[in-house]
């Protein structure tokens, strides 16, 4: 499903909606929430109305759980750590325990140890809630499926840091994996969940602005096949329900 928006401030604002009604009705369900959150700009908006007086008094905090869709190899002090601009947007402004807050942690000897620990600590957390066991139709029967995944999508139709002709593309097993540096901006290496992970979503958000991700958008939908070969964001196909939030600015 696409929606359309005249500016990013509406969007954002169907953006939050998502957010708040996903997050209580898994609540109300399964007793938790599980919220994967995009990095780059364009949710920054979104994250700073998620943490206004209207919508954080909806949000169950205390039962809700974040997690990163990818993160730059920077420190998580620096501004273009994607950590750091939901801190400083969203996670800072509200009063959720520091232990539902799970970032993807850099420092250490290389990103691919910080993958393998990510994708450990995701393991142990959604075995730990319970939610380890997966419907039979999947080869990997311990793939958690997030409740809601938010992504946004590059002007070269990359998502989280899933970029164009990268082989993580065809990534079978692993839920987390390393990506060199050199791709995306700032070029610098990052972590990625990989497509059998973010396609096991209940629910998956994208939140682009401009014409230039509308026109990638418009062939995603129109010509999927061709789109597959081009940008990675047309591989998101998640189990459960795909939503497109298109802002023609802003
Ligand atoms: C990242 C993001 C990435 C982002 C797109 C769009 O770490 O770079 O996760 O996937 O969503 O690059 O970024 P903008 O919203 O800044 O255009």
């Amino acid at each position: 499903m696409v929606r359309e928006f005249a500016n990013i401030q509406l969007a954002s604002s169907a953006a939050v909606k998502h957010i708040v009604d996903l997050a209580v009705s898994a609540v109300r369900d399964r007793g938790f929430c599980s919220i994967v959150l995009a990095g780059g700009s364009t949710p920054r908006h979104t994250y700073e109305l998620l943490s206004a007086d209207a919508n954080a008094e909806r949000m169950p905090w205390q039962q809700s759980h974040f997690f990163w869709g990818d993160e730059r190899w920077l420190a998580a002090n620096h501004p273009d750590n994607n950590f750091c601009m939901a801190d400083k947007a969203l996670l800072s402004r509200v009063s959720i325990p520091a232990y539902n807050i799970h970032r993807i942690t850099t420092g250490h000897k290389n990103p691919e140890t910080g993958a393998a620990l990510y994708e450990k600590h995701l393991r142990d957390f959604f075995h730990l809630m319970g939610r380890a066991e997966m419907k039979s139709d999947v080869e990997d029967k311990t793939i958690p499926s997030f409740d809601l995944v938010l992504l946004g999508m590059g002007t070269d139709g990359h998502t989280a840091s899933l970029f164009p002709g990268s082989s993580l593309l065809e990534e079978k097993k692993k839920w987390v994996a390393a990506v060199p540096q050199g791709a995306g901006s700032p070029p610098v290496a990052r972590i990625t969940l990989t497509l059998p992970l973010l396609n096991r979503a209940e629910n998956v958000v994208f939140l682009i602005s401009g014409s230039r991700k509308r026109a990638i958008l418009d062939t995603i939908l129109t010509r999927p096949q061709e789109a597959e070969k081009v940008y990675p964001a047309a591989r998101i196909k998640p189990v459960g329900n795909l939503v497109w939030l298109a802002a023609a600015e802003g």
